[in-house]
This record gives structure tokens, sequence and C-alpha cells, in this order.
């Protein structure tokens, strides 16, 4: 008997990994979905995750500040997203006396709770598919210009028909490349204040180094509450205004998570390319993804060793750092992923059979050429993509004086455009930047980066995208790139705020000579000649011809496989993607499994450490294994993977169990599964949560900010409701959730 519920145990532990692609518009789960997301374990219907009619999931959703997710966690408007999503308003709020960031923030009382101009979080009432009135009237010979037209006005036509309340908003966003087009009424907050955040040792532990890695240990949360008027509406901030009341709100689970369970993540992902051509993807790998690592490979090896050996340098260059190594990490994450999974020959396959099935319908004559014409167009634009990679790194983020210079140089351009009136609205925009950049600016660092990119132009890129000022002047310093950037460097006045800005309080015809004889200014002019001349006429020619046939594509891939579900591509709207809490095995003899503790935090621990510091507090707890309704076992559990498919945007988006219930907290992905924006592949794209059950720990036993874990509704949907005390009775329990839904009973623990 025993040995039957093992193996019956394991059978179903085993039968139950599944990993689901998709990003899926909520609206149609009930169409698409239901079904799979119950077989994976789902106890909730469609109607609960979506619904116009009554409250649903989806009413405890918000975009948060454009970029990231947030969800609401009690009746009184309280949110959760990332630390990394609140870093701006923390950092705002912070300075030497109260360094929330360094120290994390806890408002006592309502009162305390700071506000955040300009911060908005986003409600979505109700979703409405309107492509056949978005594309009345469109034919497929119409020439692009007139099809663009007509669904521009058919567009605002929608909008001017939609009912709205006067609070709402709408927008129309195209799906599938323009296939399909969904309306969004859309209701926006705009008096959002900032609640509590965990020091940066526990929300940003592990920094760049554990950044898109497993395992993972960091406690990437932070709280903000939303506030209403009186009629709880948004207003705009008012010392009146009162905690909003969610049509929704998620309850927390305290139960935990085991591999195999259902999760949900809910969230506004912000960009996918899941159907282009293999030819796209080998230009991705093989060609831009590593012309943009080798580009920050330089900078960032150079900008670390400087804030290694300064502590001034570290603070100044800490939040550029971050920024240029996120996506330099994830691209070389991707190019592995992709490699690893054979990407390109798996698309290779598909389009053998896409080939095939069009080849022998007459129907798809039209389709018989969007491949090679493809292929004919990757081959096209590569050398201006990757030119323009380059120059996009090196000219817009990585050389930090030819940014600047290109301010400057927009100065020239307004002159030029628009005379003195044109001078002065530039130049004011210019001056007030001036401030914020050479704060953070170290010129010498720069000069060191400077020299490694100009190598890199030079050696890297064919002779028609060669400035010939650079050759010149490496010409004049003996073709040294160390002379060349100290010669520019010497002779800039862009290098310090004070003679940058002495520039500008010329008189004008005296500012433009200045700036026009400025050799940063001549270099970035004259490299940026070779951006509009060589460059980007070609690359947007092809461009644009890779769009419209990537349009047809699509379509034609959904017409030539009827029976294949298609996701649209993400889009920055709001979406579900379902799955497992599960593990991975991403190479030969390693495997992870999917739940990370208190002690892997205590193992990563360098006293000191930039990145792997640990809290008193936190090392105090525990010691004494002061663990509270939040531990397992003896165990606190910090983190989680799951097979849901996210992306960027996604931070914040909650991860939901089999009820509704909130279980944890999206904030990134696994390193060898960033490629999931291209290749969604079940074996090793993992998404990253933090544990809820870790975020309750921080607030209530850590920071000890009791009267926020009193507004949340805790609950144990796994754990049997008490049953009376015979025997009989004790090993059936009842098995009504507190979430308030019914639940199957669970095999038996292995006994
Ligand atoms: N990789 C995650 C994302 O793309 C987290 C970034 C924040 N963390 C950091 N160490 N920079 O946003
Ligand atoms: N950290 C990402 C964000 O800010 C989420 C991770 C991902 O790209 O999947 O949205």
């Amino acid at each position: 008997m025993k040995k039957l519920i093992l193996s019956l145990t394991f059978l179903l532990a085993t039968r139950l990994l599944f990993a689901v692609e998709g990003m899926w518009l909520p609206l149609l789960l009930g169409l698409l979905n239901q079904t799979e997301m119950q077989s994976l374990g789902m106890k909730m219907t469609a109607e609960d995750i979506y619904s116009v009619n009554k409250g649903s999931l989806k009413d405890a959703i918000v975009q948060f500040g454009g970029g990231c997710t947030a969800e609401v966690i009690s009746g009184q408007g309280l949110l959760l997203t990332n630390h990394h999503c609140g870093f701006g308003q923390i950092q705002q709020h912070s300075s030497l006396e109260h360094n929330y960031l360094e120290d994390g923030f806890w408002a006592k009382t309502l009162k305390d709770e700071l506000p955040n101009p300009g911060l908005t979080v986003t409600f979505i009432s109700r979703i409405e598919d309107v492509t056949a009135a978005a594309l009345a009237g469109v034919t497929e010979d119409m020439d692009k210009k007139t099809r663009q037209s007509t669904i521009d006005k058919n567009l605002d036509a929608i909008k001017k028909a939609a009912k709205m309340e006067a609070y709402e908003e709408s927008m129309i966003r195209p799906f599938f490349n323009g296939n399909q087009y969904f309306m969004f009424v859309t209701i926006t907050y705009k008096d959002i204040r900032l609640v509590g955040a965990p020091p940066s040792s526990v929300g940003k532990f592990g920094a760049d180094t554990d950044n898109w890695v497993w395992p993972r240990h960091t406690g990437d949360f932070s709280m903000f509450r939303i506030y209403a008027d009186k009629n709880n509406l948004p207003a705009e901030y008012s010392a009146d205004n009162v905690p909003m009341k969610p049509k929704h709100f998620l309850p927390i689970s305290l139960d935990g998570v085991a591999e195999g369970d259902f999760t949900l993540v809910f969230g506004f992902p912000g960009r996918t390319n899941e159907y282009l051509p293999s030819y796209a993807i080998s230009q991705l790998a093989d060609v831009l993804d590593p012309a943009r690592v080798m580009v920050r490979d330089k900078t960032l090896a150079i900008w670390d060793g400087a804030m290694r050996a300064d502590a001034q340098v570290k603070i100044q260059y800490a939040s550029k750092q971050a920024g240029l190594a996120n996506a330099w990490k994830k691209w070389q994450g991707e190019v592995l992923g992709l490699h690893k999974t054979g990407a390109v020959k798996k698309k290779e396959l598909y389009e053998a059979d896409f080939k095939k099935l069009v080849a022998i319908n007459p129907k798809f004559a039209k389709y018989q050429n969007l491949l090679p014409q493809f292929e004919q167009l990757y081959r096209d634009i590569t050398p201006y993509a990757e030119a323009k990679a380059y120059f996009d790194e090196i000219l817009g983020s990585n050389v930090e004086l030819l940014r600047m210079a290109s301010r400057f140089a927009g100065i020239m351009r307004a002159n030029d455009k628009n005379g003195e009136a044109g001078f002065y609205e530039e130049k004011k925009k210019v001056q007030d930047g001036l401030e914020g950049f050479y704060k953070n600016y170290g010129p010498e660092i720069d000069q060191r980066v400077f020299a490694a990119q100009m190598e890199v132009l030079v050696k890297k890129l064919g002779k028609e995208f060669q400035s010939d000022l650079l050759a010149q002047m490496l010409a004049n310093a003996g073709g040294s790139y160390e002379k060349l950037a100290e010669d520019i460097f010497k002779n800039s006045v862009l290098t310090n705020q004070a003679t940058a800005n002495a520039l500008l309080d010329k008189p004008i015809a005296e500012a433009m000579r200045g700036i026009m004889s400025d050799p940063a200014c001549q270099l970035y002019n004259s490299l940026r000649d070779i951006y509009v001349q060589s460059i980007s006429p070609k690359y947007n020619e092809y461009n644009d011809q890779i769009d419209d046939l990537q349009a047809t594509y699509m379509r034609a891939q959904m017409e030539v496989f009827p029976n294949k579900k298609f996701y649209p591509d993400a889009n920055s709207t709001m979406r579900c993607s379902y799955g497992q809490v599960q593990g991975y095995h991403p190479q030969d003899a390693v495997t992870y499994s999917p739940q990370t503790y208190l002690e892997g935090v205590m193992e990563k621990y360098v006293p000191g450490d930039y990145e792997f510091d640990v809290p008193a507090r936190l090392r105090e707890l525990y010691e004494k294994k002061d663990y509270g309704q939040y531990g397992e076992g003896g165990k606190l559990p910090v983190g989680f993977i799951g097979s849901n498919h996210t992306t960027g945007g996604n931070s914040g988006s909650p991860a939901i169990d089999a009820y509704g219930n909130l279980i944890g907290l999206n904030f990134d992905r696994v390193w060898e599964g960033t490629m999931s924006d291209y290749n969604y592949d079940p074996s090793i794209c993992r998404n990253i949560m933090v544990d809820a059950r870790y975020v309750l720990f921080i607030v209530d036993k850590y920071a000890g900010a009791n009267r926020l874990i009193k507004e949340m509704k805790l609950v144990h949907p796994k754990k049997p409701v008490p049953a009376a005390p015979t025997k009989e009775k004790a090993r059936k329990p009842q098995l009504k959730s507190q979430s308030g839904s019914i639940r199957e009973e669970k095999p038996l623990e292995k006994e």
C-alpha cells in the first residue's frame, strides 16, 4: 500500500511538470487557455481571472510607473512591486540623514507615507477586440500609406464611440503585427505614496553578480499605496485624499509552493519577438548581441576598475553601471540560450514545414516568396544593422563625452533651423541637464572609455562607415588611441561643467563658434554625418520592408498552421502567463532546484561587501531561527522559479496560486532563459520570483511594520480547516480554503 502511494505520488509529480509558452490576453483565456490551465492544477475559472461583470483578479493588477507591474494586496490600496521598480522614488526621498536606499524605509502611519509626483498606476477596466472595426475598408492591395490612414481614421472613430466614464481613458494597440486590434479602457491614479522598502542589502542583495542568475536570494520588493478622492476616483495629490478601495485585492498565501504547483503571472510584459524568421535570430545571436556585448565589455571593465578604486566614483557610476550591466548580462545569456537550444535550427525546421504546406496549397501561393525575401532582406540589412548597433552603443550610452557633445550639436542644429529662438530654447534644455550629468562624471574614466571605443569604431566597421575626421585625428596622434583621447579631452570644454557652461553663456555668435571648433563636437558631428548619410537611410529602407513582410508572415503563419495556438507578442499590454514551479537542468551534471532559503543568503554573505553584505538584524533573526509564521520546516524560503513566460515589464508582477492567492513577486529570469523573448524553450526558460513569505517576514519580523501585515489578508489555501478531533475525521479533512475556494484533496505525503 505504502509503495503504491509512493509511486502514485511520484507519477503525479512527474506527470504534472509542464511548461507553457505564451503571454495571453486575459479576455481570451476562457476561449484559449482555461482547459489547459485547469489541467495544470488551476482551481479557478477564466471568469475569476478576467471579468467585466464582477470583481476579478485583473482588478488587483496595475501597470506601475509605465514600465513595471504592481498588485493591490489590501482593501486600502496597498501596492506591492519590486525594489528595483520603486528604486527611483526610494532614491528621491533619500538623503545622507535619511538614507532609505541604505537603511530601508517604513512609514509608521498613513500620514508618513511619502507622495511621488509624476508616479501613476493604471488599472484596466475592460479589454475589447476591435479588429473588425479597425480594419474596416482595408484591402490587401492597398498601398501602405492609404492602409495606415484608413486604420487611423477607424481607430479614432472607435475611440469616440466607446462608452466610458469621465475618469476613464482608452487606447488601442495593434497585435500580431497589425493583424488584430484591441482596445483597453483604463483608469489611472495619480496620487501614489511610498509605504515601505527594505534596505538595498535585502532589496538588491547580490546586485549585478547575481542579476539574471539562479539561485537567487534577493528580497526585490517595495510597497506603495494608491490614494483617491472622497469618491474613490483618481485625483492629483492632495492631503485630503484617502486610501483607495479596490474592486479586488490579492489574499496572500502562507502555505508556499512545491515543485509542480500551478502558477499564474499577471502583468504588463514589454516587448517580445517570437515569430521572427531564422535569419533574424542568426543576426541577433551572431552579429548584434555580440557587438553590443563587446562594446559594453570594454566600458564596464574600465568603470568597474575605477569604482573599485574609489568610493566616490562608486557612488557616481552606480546607477549608470547598473543600467549598462543589466542589458549586457542579459544579451550574453540570450546568445548562450539561443545557441544551446539550437534556436536557428528549430526555426529552420519550422520554416521547412511552412514551405511544404505553402507549396501544396494553391491558396497559399502568395506566401511562396516570403522566406526567400526575408533571407535577402536580412542579408542586405545586416551590415547597416551592425554599424547601427555600434554607433547606438558607443555614441548613445558608452562614451559620455560624445553624449554631451550630441546635446551641444543639438544647439547648433536648433540655431541653424530656428535661428536665435532655437538657440536659446535648446541651450536652456542643455544647461538644465549639466548639473545632473557632471555630478556623476569622471573625465579620466571616460577618456579611457573613449580611447577603447574609438578603436572599436575604426577596427570593427567597414570603410563606408569610417569618419575621415577621426582618421585624421588619429593620424595626428601618431596612431595611438590613448594619445588621441588625451588630445580631445585636453582640448574640449565639455569635460567639465564650468567650462561647458561658460561656453553656453557667451554671446550667441561666439558660443556657436566655440561649439563648432570644440574637438569633441567636431568629432561627434562627423560621426553623426556617417550615421545620417551612410547608415540610417539604407537601414530604414530595409527595415520598413522587413516590417511589412513580418506582418504578412505573421498572418501567413496563422493561416498555414491553423491548429497551432498563437499568442501575440508582448506590447506592454496586460497579459497572463502560466506554468508551474519548476527547477531546471542547464548543463551536464548541473540541476537547479526551484526554491532558495535564508541559508543561501548566509552562504553568500560577505561582511561589508557592496553586493553581498547582510544587515545585522537579519543575521540575528537567522541565528535565532526566528521566522514566525513565515518559516517552513525550520527554514525561511526566499525565492523560487517557475516556467512562466515573462519579460521586462513583468517586474513586480504577482505570482498567483491555483486559487487566486499571491505566492510570490516576479522580478527576473534565469540567465540561460533570457532568450525567451525570441525563443521560449521549456527546458531552460524560468522566471524568478521572491517568495511571498520572505516579503512578509521582512515587513513583519525584520522591519516590525505590523500595521501593514494587519491590513493584508493572509490565508492557508493548502492547509485543511481544523476538523472535529475524531480519528476518522482527522484523516479526511474538510478542504475549504480560507480564500473561499473549494479544493480537491492533495495526494498524501510520503509517510
Ligand atoms: N534583471 C532584472 C530586470 O531586468 C533586475 C534588474 C535590477 N537589478 C539589478 N541588479 N540591476 O530588470
Ligand atoms: N527585471 C525585469 C523587469 O524589470 C524582469 C525580468 C525580465 O526581463 O524577465 O521587468
